[in-house]
């Protein structure tokens, strides 16, 4: 297929037309606002869905399972974008990924809006992974895409992209909440699933006149040398998955447990994997590897903070329908008779990124040459998500039965805080400290760090399960905060490894 240059690509599409950017950034990021609103409205009810009784329409699972199984759907979700990467970069280009990744979303979403069947649930996960792997990472790389090399204007493109992001995981909460209390949970479902269909409609319409050439042209595509290597492996990976289903149907052992065991393990391989590649390959210089070690602590602190991030759809999502006071009118005296459906707490984090997000900006700006370095930023990042845990430990150990929302409302804008720290210096410092070779790679390790968080929060849902709550807040938020003590200390030494990056 012909190789486009990046010019020919960006001169391919009309260039003016929304507030100075690209039309199709339009398109991508209405396209990213529908896949967001999908992804997180569904994942703001799906814990509840697992563990309310059968007569409330849920599966009647145990809770600590049900927090369990959405641990590992979100881990498998970032983890899927290693495949899509994959795909779009040697097979079929971003455009095409994107295209599939949003029908297999819908398809998944509709699934769930069918009644309830445990191994349907199943398939439906499934098909919103692959999906999600198809798209997310690959829409990503194609706003940058729309841009020369060197413009300026994308950092601004990627904090509009960021901003529909957290507009969708806002708003559709909010709607899925209320149906789901109110209607129940296919209803809530169903919304997703025509959330998808909207960003499917917009992207099919859209593509052709605002995307010009860009995600057509495959950009690294399989050499007829290596197509017998890619074909073997890609054939041994199947057949190892194969024959892991197969024995263990066969010997009846196979169970959701084992299941998520294996997929605990190869999570916790593969940001290893990517690592001592770079560090054996010919294609990475010295200074290039010293940056790819000075990642390796980045990259823990950004597993400690998305746990704690992540655990807001899961311990905290828990915590509020159990253990918070969400009828209205008890806390307003009566003054207002409102039940708050515990969905809505999903909304709080997006928002507070809507809003914020400008405030620090403008903060890192203003504090000019006091603005603090990356590892800095990350060191306070786990600071903030330490006491996004702590203070919940005076209500639980002063209240009463059900804890007023106020401290929970309290706990998300914290954790949010640290996430503006981190999550968009995240992004770029994994650019700069990508080896040439590897950019796209690196981009994957940087999702992989949500990965393997939500693998840890697998197994942490257990403890929350077995300890007061008070001590399951103290005892994360101690050991948060120690990492971001390490941190801190330690990052002198790693400006020496970022080699003129900070
Ligand atoms: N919450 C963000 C999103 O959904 C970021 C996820 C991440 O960086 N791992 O896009
Ligand atoms: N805050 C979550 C993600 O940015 C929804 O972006």
């Amino acid at each position: 297929m012909a190789q486009h240059t990046r010019d020919e690509v960006v001169n391919s599409m009309p260039r003016t037309g929304f507030f100075g950017h690209p039309k199709g950034l339009f398109t991508l990021m209405v396209t990213e606002f529908w896949e967001r609103f999908s992804y997180y409205g569904m994942k703001a009810i799906l814990v509840y869905y697992l563990y309310y009784s059968v007569k409330d329409g849920g599966f009647g699972l145990p809770d600590a399972l049900a927090m369990q199984i959405v641990s590992i759907y979100g881990a498998l979700i970032y983890m899927s974008g290693v495949i899509g990467g994959w795909l779009a970069d040697r097979f079929i280009g971003t455009r095409k990924s994107i295209f599939y990744g949003a029908i297999l979303i819908m398809i998944g979403h509709i699934l769930l809006s069918l009644p309830n069947n445990f191994n349907l649930l199943l398939a439906a996960l499934l098909f919103i992974i692959l999906g999600t792997g198809l798209l997310k990472p690959n829409i990503s790389s194609n706003v940058g895409e729309l841009y020369h090399k060197n413009d300026p204007k994308v950092d601004a493109a990627f904090t509009l992209f960021v901003m529909s992001i957290n507009l969708g995981a806002f708003i559709s909460p909010l709607f899925v909440g209320w149906l789901q209390e109110n209607v129940g949970f296919h209803a809530g479902f169903m919304v997703a699933a025509i959330g998808m269909f909207c960003g499917l409609v917009v992207y099919v319409l859209r593509a052709k006149p605002t995307l010009g050439l860009s995600g057509l042209d495959v950009p690294n595509p399989v050499t007829p040398e290596e197509k017998n290597k890619t074909i073997i492996t890609v054939s041994i990976i199947v057949a190892i998955v194969a024959a892991y289903f197969g024995i263990g149907k066969a010997t009846d052992s196979l169970s959701l447990a084992s299941f998520m065991n294996v997929v605990s393990i190869v999570g916790i391989v593969l940001p290893f994997f990517y690592f001592i590649n770079m560090f054996i390959s010919k294609k990475a210089t010295a200074d290039e590897k010293a940056r790819v070690g000075a990642y390796i602590p980045l990259f823990l602190a950004a597993v400690a903070f998305w746990s704690i991030q992540e655990q807001g759809s899961t311990v905290l999502a828990t915590f509020a329908d159990k253990n918070t006071q969400l009828n209205m009118g008890v806390l307003t005296n009566g003054a207002i008779d409102f039940k708050i459906p515990a969905a809505w707490f999903q909304s709080l984090n997006p928002l507070f990124i809507v809003t914020l997000a400008p405030v620090f900006a403008w903060l890192w700006v203003k504090l000019g040459r006091f603005n603090p370095p990356t590892v800095v930023k990350f060191s306070i990042a786990l600071f903030l998500a330490a006491l996004s845990y702590l203070i919940m430990v005076y209500p639980l150990t002063h209240g009463g039965h059900l804890m007023n929302p106020v401290w929970l409302v309290l706990s998300y804008l914290l954790v949010t805080m640290a996430e503006l720290c981190l999550s968009p210096v995240g992004l770029a410092t994994t650019t700069k400290l990508a080896p040439q070779a590897f950019t796209s790679q690196m981009m994957s390790v940087w999702f992989l760090a949500n990965t393997v968080a939500q693998i840890v929060n697998a197994q942490l849902v257990n403890y929350y399960d077995s300890v007061e709550k008070y001590q399951y807040f103290s005892h994360i938020g101690l050991v948060t905060l120690a990492f971001a003590v390490v941190l801190f200390v330690i990052s002198p030494f790693m400006k020496k490894f970022m080699r003129g990056i900070h």
